[in-house]
């Protein structure tokens, strides 16, 4: 029962001339790995040899665990894959594939031998059979396989055989699952996720492997959070425009937190919806008199107007002194705009979300029209932001956004400017009241998406920004812990790693996000981030090194943190998108 990998060596002199692509993560000269691979639908039975595999791998890894420099990452990677193969073998009886893989080796002539048998002999080790391949052989092989020479799949038995001769004798190519191909065959630090299909491309390794990664779900069960840190200019936002256009391919649904109005070129491009709330004298806000959409779960939806009159009391309260009493009058009033459309509390039946709501204008109308005491002092202290020079605020509050507006959407939310830590950034009433219904309306799209069973990304660029402010700092804090739970994943970016860890919404923001992210911070940041976020010594050392536009990315992979180098490559009509930068007012 063989296994056979076939490693082809290269001379970089004679064709390849890349040695500037020596694999820049190990600082001694290690090669430069490359790996062209197949997959085909295939069986196996489990047998001694795996389970033989498995408790030798265990022994290596304990025994370094108990050395200075711990186990080694390849290892540990190698066991987990083989450890998952096997419970899928016993506990799930999952589909396996039949994996075909081609390795490339270049490295400097006088190492190249050396090289390769090192790999040769840690492949051999684990039960997996290498066979350097010719020149010629590894040509040819390498033609067919990145599509340069004709040579479907369908036909690949005849023309390996051709290529390799009375040596297929002993062919039978390594089983393993689909899912873990990357994990079980890689050595180096890539990490190629389970299903590319299902997984988002992230970039591509200093190896030139893309990477994808797979938010659905982490360990716990819950979607993977994104927390993206870097020093300005360094790529945060065209990696999160990369993203999105992932997020979208794959029928995410995606709402962008637009500070700077930055994403309009990606919004137009892929036809989103482009809402500005940043402009106090044109633009649309959501109407906060609006009912949420049935989303199909009775409880939620017997609160659909309820959850109206208490998003617009918060709202009222948001922009001025409030008590019970004057709230109470302002409720009535609603109802009463409402009733005159033929929607009342009484009537779930009657609950039409798409009926054409009251505007602030019915409201106030129906509070003048008020006998009480009560009604007359609100409308008093309302008079500020209906007729006086905060109106505009409410004037354009009559957006109405039962469900989300196609895949895409932008909220333009303005440059406003911020001081002191996060969550401490007291806004301008209009301003809060204008955020406070951004966040309402994506909460309710989250909720009717939630129930249709569709993945939904809240992405919050500019996060340091964002999450200083009063309103939206603490709602995204919340969003965060709920979100995982609702189909959905809240990404966000920063370029304060101080942040993260000097304050409670840092922590929280932290603490939930199983995957993150670093660009380039600024050189005196490094060894406080290191520190402050326990990385592992190489993660540091790679960070102190990172060059702009890459990305140390660190997932969940079983219990273990796999760490990964990628680089955003992208069409250069798709670039021209991503490049608007922010344009700074504060
Ligand atoms: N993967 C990439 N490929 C090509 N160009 C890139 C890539 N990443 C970044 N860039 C270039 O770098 C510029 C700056 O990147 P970006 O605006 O994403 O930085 P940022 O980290 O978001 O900065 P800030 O914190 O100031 O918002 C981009 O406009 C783009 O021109
Ligand atoms: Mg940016």
């Amino acid at each position: 029962n063989q296994r056979a990998i076939r490693i082809a060596s290269f001379n970089f002199h004679e064709k390849w001339g890349i040695l500037a692509l020596l694999n820049p993560l190990r600082p001694d000269a290690w090669p430069l790995v490359t790996w062209f691979w197949r997959l085909d639908p295939g069986g196996l039975v489990l047998n001694g040899d795996l389970e033989r595999k498995i408790r030798r791998l265990e022994w290596a890894v304990r025994d370094r665990d108990q050395g200075e420099l711990g186990p080694r990452r390849d290892e540990w990677v190698t066991l987990q894959g083989l450890r998952q193969l096997r419970d899928r073998i016993v506990f799930s009886a999952d589909t396996l594939v039949t994996l075909d893989a081609f390795i490339v080796v270049t490295s400097t002539p006088d190492a190249l031998d050396a090289d390769v048998a090192l790999l040769q002999a840690r492949w051999e080790s684990l039960g997996i059979h290498a066979v350097p391949l010719t020149w010629e052989q590894a040509r040819m092989l390498q033609r067919m396989w990145t599509g340069q020479m004709p040579g479907d799949s369908a036909d690949r038995p005849r023309w390996w055989r051709w290529l390799m001769g009375p040596a297929d004798a002993w062919w039978n190519p390594r089983v393993v699952p689909t899912e873990r191909v990357g994990q079980v065959v890689w050595p180096g630090w890539g990490h190629v996720t389970d299903d590319p299909a299902k997984g988002i491309y992230v970039g591509h390794t200093p190896q030139n492997q893309p990477v994808f990664v797979d938010f659905f779900q982490d360990v716990n069960g819950l979607a993977a959070n994104l927390l993206v840190v870097g020093a300005t200019g360094n790529g945060k936002s065209f990696w999160l425009k990369t993203l999105t256009q992932g997020w979208l391919a794959q029928d995410w649904g995606v709402v962008i937190l637009d500070v700077d109005g930055e994403y309009r070129a990606l919004c137009d491009a892929v036809g989103g919806t482009w809402i500005d709330i940043s402009d106090q004298q044109a633009g649309t806000v959501p109407n906060p008199f609006a009912l949420p959409a049935r989303t199909g779960h009775g409880p939620t939806d017997a609160m659909r107007m309820p959850t109206m009159l208490r998003t617009a009391s918060t709202v009222l309260r948001l922009l001025g002194s409030w008590d019970a009493v004057t709230d109470a009058a302002v409720q009535q009033a609603i109802l009463q705009a409402w009733a005159a459309r033929g929607v009342t509390l009484e009537h779930p039946e009657s609950w039409v979300q798409d009926a054409d709501p009251p505007t602030m204008a019915d409201v106030w109308a129906a509070l003048e029209a008020a006998p009480d005491a009560a009604a007359q002092d609100a409308r008093a202290r309302l008079w500020t932001y209906w007729r006086g020079a905060d109106q505009q605020i409410l004037a354009h509050a009559t957006g109405n956004w039962p469900v989300m507006p196609g895949s895409l959407v932008v909220w333009h939310l303005g440059n406003i400017a911020t001081q002191g830590a996060w969550g401490t950034t007291t806004l301008p009433p209009a301003t809060a009241a204008r955020y406070w219904l951004v966040m309402q309306t994506t909460w309710a799209w989250l909720r009717v998406r939630k129930m249709q069973n569709r993945w939904t990304v809240v992405l919050a660029d500019e996060g340091q920004r964002l999450l200083a402010q009063s309103v939206l700092g603490p709602a995204l804090v919340d969003l965060a812990t709920t979100i995982r739970k609702w189909n959905g994943v809240l990404a966000v970016a920063t370029n304060e790693p101080h942040a993260l860890w000097d304050t409670p919404a840092g922590q929280g923001m932290w603490n939930a996000a199983p995957i993150k992210a670093f660009l380039r911070v600024e050189s005196q940041q490094v060894r406080a981030t290191a520190e402050a976020l326990h990385m592992p010594q190489r993660v540091a050392t790679a960070l102190q090194a990172l060059p702009p536009q890459h990305v140390l990315l660190r997932m969940r992979d079983g219990f273990q943190d796999a760490w990964t180098q990628v680089r955003a490559i992208v069409p250069p009509e798709e670039e021209a998108w991503y490049r608007t930068r922010a344009r700074r007012t504060s």
